[in-house]
């Protein structure tokens, strides 16, 4: 699914990066992710997040509010 629509970014991209070793910063410098508008920036953090801990086999914690 689309999760960045300004920039058509979508949630496997997400993953793919983070699983890959990248930064949030690197995602967004690569594909405009949260560049533009920025309101996917929340849901593609939390995506990108979950990855990179699913990928380094971390804990998930819950996010805060
Ligand atoms: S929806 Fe991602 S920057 Fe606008």
């Amino acid at each position: 699914m689309y999760v960045c629509i300004c920039n058509a970014v979508t949630d496997r991209a997400i993953r793919q990066a983070a699983e890959s070793g990248h930064s949030f910063v690197e995602l967004s410098r690569a594909t405009g992710c949260s560049d533009c508008c920025g309101n996917c920036e929340e849901l593609a953090r939390e995506i990108f997040d979950t990855a990179a801990a699913r990928a380094l086999d971390l804990p998930l914690l819950p996010m805060a509010a």
